[in-house]
């Protein structure tokens, strides 16, 4: 696995982890916690060095899975949390990025991740009710303390990004990015290619879809998100398949998988994009790290971009209650 480097000099391997999925987001884990523990370690194995998390995954029972799992590696590998929620009775009641909890969220956050410092600490949805300039001043007073040492945004507009690293200099954001999910690309991707701040893809894999693996039609299990997300109610699923049938078509004639032509397709974009798949299962983080190698040529890479366009993308990202969390 080679190694990409975001803003600020952070280096990590070209294809991270989300870890977010052992805990939450799609439905019943298929194993048991010591299984996560282990396909966790099994991706460190594979020289994956950039981990995601969250706060609020769970809530915190994500970070300690990932605490416990890394430790015994922790100077090896680059872990990422993110702040910005309120947390009641195990769910996020809304937004808070006020000082004091950023820095509340960092010191609870290094105990369950069991160590001392945070290496990517991002915001994880811009907070309306606080100005970005104290998010940056609170991050940064935190980096300086050494108890974090980057500094990163999630789902922001292009705007806030400069407003935040004309305060205090940013290291990636991390933002929905895939074949069916262009935003970035209007003017988030443009402004880090300025400003030199890496970009960190979530939900690379289209929450699944193009791996080939989403039925057609079944509905989704409790606790799986995708049964709340407009692109895959069943009759846009369906019309959303003809994409996922071409990228399948494209992965055979050149002997990978589904899954390595979407990581590839979004690996070829920048060598500072950094996509992080989540995956449950061990053999699924061979298939996703070796899309690493499965290069796409710029042919490749704009025939698909001329399908993508050409049959568009049926259903939004989010509900709309989650839309208005995001671009702000
Ligand atoms: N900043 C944010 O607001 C935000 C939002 C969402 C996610 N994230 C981060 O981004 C990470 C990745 O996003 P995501 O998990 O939503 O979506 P994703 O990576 O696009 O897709 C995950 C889904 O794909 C399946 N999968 C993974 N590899 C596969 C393969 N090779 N073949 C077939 N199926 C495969 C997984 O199932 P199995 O687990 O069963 O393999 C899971 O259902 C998360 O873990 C989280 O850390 C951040």
């Amino acid at each position: 696995m080679h190694t990409r480097t975001l803003g600020q000099g952070l280096e990590v391997s070209a294809i991270g982890l989300g870890c977010m999925g052992m805990s939450q987001g799609y439905g019943p884990n298929p194993g048991s916690r010591d299984e996560m523990i282990g396909v966790i370690r099994a991706a460190v194995d594979r020289q994956i060095t950039f981990f995601d998390t969250a706060e609020v995954y769970g809530p915190y029972v994500n970070e300690e899975l990932v605490g416990e799992a890394l430790q015994p590696v922790r100077d090896e590998v680059v872990i990422a949390t993110k702040f910005g929620w309120n947390i009641r009775d195990g769910k996020s009641v809304g937004l808070n990025s006020r000082p004091e909890q950023i820095r509340r969220v960092a010191e609870a956050s290094l105990r369950r991740l069991r160590t001392d410092t945070i290496d990517l600490f991002y915001q994880h949805r811009v907070d309306p009710d606080v100005p970005i300039e104290d998010v940056a001043g609170a991050v940064g007073e935190l980096i300086r303390e050494g108890m974090v040492r980057h500094f990163g945004l999630s789902e922001p507009s292009a705007a806030t990004i400069r407003t935040a690293h004309a305060v205090f200099p940013v290291t990636a954001v991390q933002s929905e990015y895939s074949l069916w999910t262009r935003d970035p690309e209007a003017e988030v991707l443009p402004t880090l290619a300025e400003l030199g701040i890496g970009f960190v893809p979530f939900s690379p894999l289209g929450k699944g879809f193009f791996t080939g693996t989403v039925d057609a039609s079944a509905p989704f299990s409790d606790g799986d998100v995708r049964g709340t997300i407009p692109r895959f109610e069943a009759e846009n699923r369906a019309a959303n398949t003809a994409l996922v049938d071409h990228v399948k078509q494209l992965a055979d004639s050149r002997g990978v998988t589904s899954a390595q032509i979407a990581l590839a397709w979004l690996l070829a974009q920048q060598r500072w994009i950094v996509p992080i798949p989540g995956t449950r299962r061990t053999e699924r983080l061979d298939e996703n790290a070796g899309a690493a190698r499965a290069a796409l040529s710029a042919d490749d890479v704009a025939d698909l971009d001329a399908l993508a366009a050409r049959l568009g993308v049926h259903g939004a990202r989010y509900n709309e209650q989650h839309m208005a969390y995001v671009g702000r």
